[in-house]
């Protein structure tokens, strides 16, 4: 067996220890006789591991006690929609458009109310987060959107935008359980899971209660209604109940590393060995501004896209995979999430200083 380097920004890699753990259990989940993807959601044992992923997850983020975790499906977009189907009562919110996945979601807004794009950073391709410590938010807006870490461009938010008391909504996908966060400062946090936490087919929704009603938008399904799942315990139809199971065996990990603050020290002992890297570099540098760099999407460029290819090809046959650009960015990109170890961004820094000592 040889694994690789996969710097993929999603799905991503997993921690071994995980895979290997799931590979014990594939065919006998702790005496039960069967896998967990053969199982029963409605058993006492899957009743038992989705119980346990949520308290761990719970107690990785400091939830606080009026806060939903809710397991979904659909990926990240599907909320895109859900989210507006639910909250926007009075038919208006504010979204910060700071990438593709935000202005996705901004336009999907549209097909149910005014969505209103308070600041964007699309003027200079996205390599930015704009200042949002006072943006001009409608009155009756029911809430700000953002994007939390901007996957394809490299970009997180520092500092949360001041929503002038406004509920606060933020994709998290690509940097969920990177760092600690305060959970109380926002209405919803969600993400796909298929980046820093499992396989894909997950969705976490962590919601504030009051935020839950019956109250939306006429004609949204019963599937797409928060209610309905919170009310189930995210157990209302057929959970992607292996997903789930595979999520909670990464919390377990999470916990062992030594948490969100454990980890968000590593992620940035990591990301500085490359970032440090792009920064001396005669041939390679980072693409956007310094001080809103991502610990988790690193994206770069040599300014030639034939190098570019070279780099990408020589360093795949060297075992550093999925290292090409976005397909709008072009360029490279290394996505780092939590479950890549230090050793695979020095190997990849060591490759990079040899590539250009050599073209
Ligand atoms: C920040 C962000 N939001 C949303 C998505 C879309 O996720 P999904 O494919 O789960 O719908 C992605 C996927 O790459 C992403 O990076």
């Amino acid at each position: 067996m040889s694994r690789v380097y996969n710097f993929s920004a999603g799905p991503a890699v997993l921690p071994e220890e995980v895979l290997k753990e799931a590979a014990e259990e594939m065919l006998d989940y702790k005496g039960s006789g069967m896998s967990v993807m053969e199982m029963s959601h409605r058993s006492k044992v899957y009743e038992g591991i989705i119980k346990a992923a949520e308290a761990d997850l719970r107690e990785l983020m400091n939830i606080p006690d009026n806060y939903k975790v809710l397991f979904l499906q659909g990926g990240a977009s599907q909320q895109f929609a859900m989210i507006p189907m639910n909250l926007m009562k009075k038919k208006k919110a504010a979204y910060i458009v700071t990438g593709q996945w935000a202005k996705k979601a901004f336009q999907e807004a549209q097909n149910y109310g005014e969505a209103v794009k308070v600041a964007s950073s699309e003027d200079e391709t996205f390599s930015y987060i704009p200042d949002c410590s006072d943006l001009d938010i409608p009155e009756d807006a029911d809430y700000v959107y953002i994007c939390e870490n901007n996957t394809i461009y490299g970009t997180k938010y520092k500092t949360l935008p001041n929503t002038k008391g406004h509920t606060l909504v933020a994709d998290v996908s690509s940097c969920f359980l990177s760092e600690p966060v305060d959970v109380s400062k926002y209405g919803i946090i969600y993400g796909g899971v298929q980046k820093n936490i499992g396989p894909a087919g997950v969705v976490i929704v962590i919601i504030r209660e009051d935020l839950i009603t019956e109250d939306t938008l006429p004609g949204t399904p019963t599937m797409l209604k928060y209610k309905t799942h919170a009310d189930a315990d995210s157990l209302y139809n057929t959970p992607p109940a292996y997903g789930i199971y595979i999520c909670g065996k990464v919390f377990q990990w999470l916990k062992k590393q030594g948490g969100l603050a454990a980890m968000k020290q590593h992620n940035e002992e990591k990301a500085k060995i490359l970032y440090d890297f792009l920064d001396e570099s005669k041939m390679f540098r980072g693409t956007v501004r310094k001080e809103d760099r991502s610990l988790m999407n690193v994206p770069f460029v040599t300014g030639d896209k034939e190098l570019d290819a070279k780099f990408v090809k020589e360093a795949e046959a060297a075992g550093f995979v999925n290292l090409k650009g976005h397909r709008t960015v072009g360029g490279m990109r290394a996505s780092i999430y939590n479950a890549m170890p230090k050793e695979g961004v020095e190997k990849l820094v060591a490759f990079m200083k040899k590539f250009e000592e050599e073209n």
